[in-house]
């Protein structure tokens, strides 16, 4: 009797330590200690032998039991680890790889321009400000004297939210409400330029893209007149684009500006191309900024920035800027 455990147990084993795998290992396990193993069929017969060969038989069987739990224990650490290194093996990646063609990437066209620009009026005299692209529409209207009715409102395709139930929050048609923000926020004089991203409902075109990026600009002093703003353009127009290049300003209407302009420059071989808006700030403006109109007076301006860059690099379409075609871009 004690034979057969002695053979049960070296059976298991070897049937332990041939498992390959983790799952066969699974199936062994139940099938040598599970009840239809053949220690658990020995332990079955116990009752039937005599008392003193009853103990050293349950001892046997005890002691063969464990042994191969143990034995299964020991084989699934080393499966697993096995596993483990293989999957390791499998999923090893060559960092050291050489690809042929290294890219590096350089700004694009319209950060080019706009990095200039600001380049530009700091050389002006200028600081930077910058202001959010979600904007009230107490900043991007009501307080450019544009109220609720004004039919100066309807120049603008409007992206309204649906963060408000009311409509008032929307994506900045234009940068012109940082000039408000800009009062808000510091004391006169103020020689600002204030760049970014705005929004409008227009279809792309050759010559529009619901988004794109206009550069504002705000100056705020004593005695600020029409001849400063021009005075302003044009050292703006010549410091860019070269001293070959003049500027013009033409009447125009604009709500927060009064008198406002159009201001076109000319290339050196004659040609004019227009620019942007101008003109001075309304008394009305400057109030929503905090500032008192008999004090302060002031001028701003704001043209598109795309625009420049789509001139300076006599590029067509500016749909092209815009759908990055690495052939394209990669050409500024
Ligand atoms: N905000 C105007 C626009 O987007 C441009 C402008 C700015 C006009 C400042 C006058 C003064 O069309």
């Amino acid at each position: 009797m004690i034979d057969d455990v002695r053979n049960a147990r070296e059976a298991a084993l070897t049937d332990v330590n041939a498992a390959a795998g983790v799952d066969e290992l699974r199936a062994v396990d139940i099938e040598v200690l599970g009840k239809r193993g053949a220690l658990a069929g020995l332990k079955t017969t116990l009752g039937s032998l005599p008392i003193d060969e009853r103990k050293a038989m349950g001892q046997a069987i005890n002691e063969a039991v464990a042994a191969v739990q143990a034995a299964v224990d020991a084989r699934r650490a080393e499966l697993g680890a096995g596993a483990m290194l293989q999957r390791i093996a499998d999923e090893r990646l060559d960092l050291t790889e050489v690809t042929t063609r290294r890219r590096r990437g350089h700004p694009h066209l319209s950060t080019q321009a706009w990095e200039r620009l600001e380049d530009v009026f700091i050389g002006l005299g200028f600081q930077v400000a910058e202001g959010p692209e979600v904007e009230s529409d107490f900043y991007n209207f009501e307080a450019l004297n544009m109220p609720r009715s004004h039919p100066a409102r309807s120049g603008f395709d409007t992206l309204f939210t649906d963060y408000s139930d009311d409509g008032t929050v929307l994506l900045r048609t234009h940068t012109s409400p940082v000039q408000i923000r800009v009062m808000q926020t510091i004391e006169p004089p103020i020689y600002m330029v204030m760049p970014g991203k705005v929004f409008r409902r227009d279809t792309p075109d050759a010559t529009h893209m619901p988004v794109f990026h206009q550069i504002e600009g705000l100056v705020v002093d004593r005695n600020i007149t029409m001849a400063h703003l021009a005075g302003t353009i044009d050292a703006f127009t010549k410091a860019f684009f070269g001293k070959g290049f003049n500027s013009r300003l033409r009447p125009n209407y604009f709500p927060f500006t009064e008198p406002s302009a159009e201001f076109d420059i000319q290339r050196p071989d004659g040609g004019w191309i227009e620019l942007g808006g101008c003109g001075m700030v309304h008394p009305n403006v400057l109030r929503a900024g905090g500032l008192d109109p008999e004090e302060w007076s002031g001028f701003a301006f704001g043209f598109g920035i795309d625009r420049m860059a789509r001139e300076r690099h006599g590029v067509d379409d500016l749909r092209d800027m815009f759908s990055n075609d690495m052939r394209f871009i990669e050409q500024f």
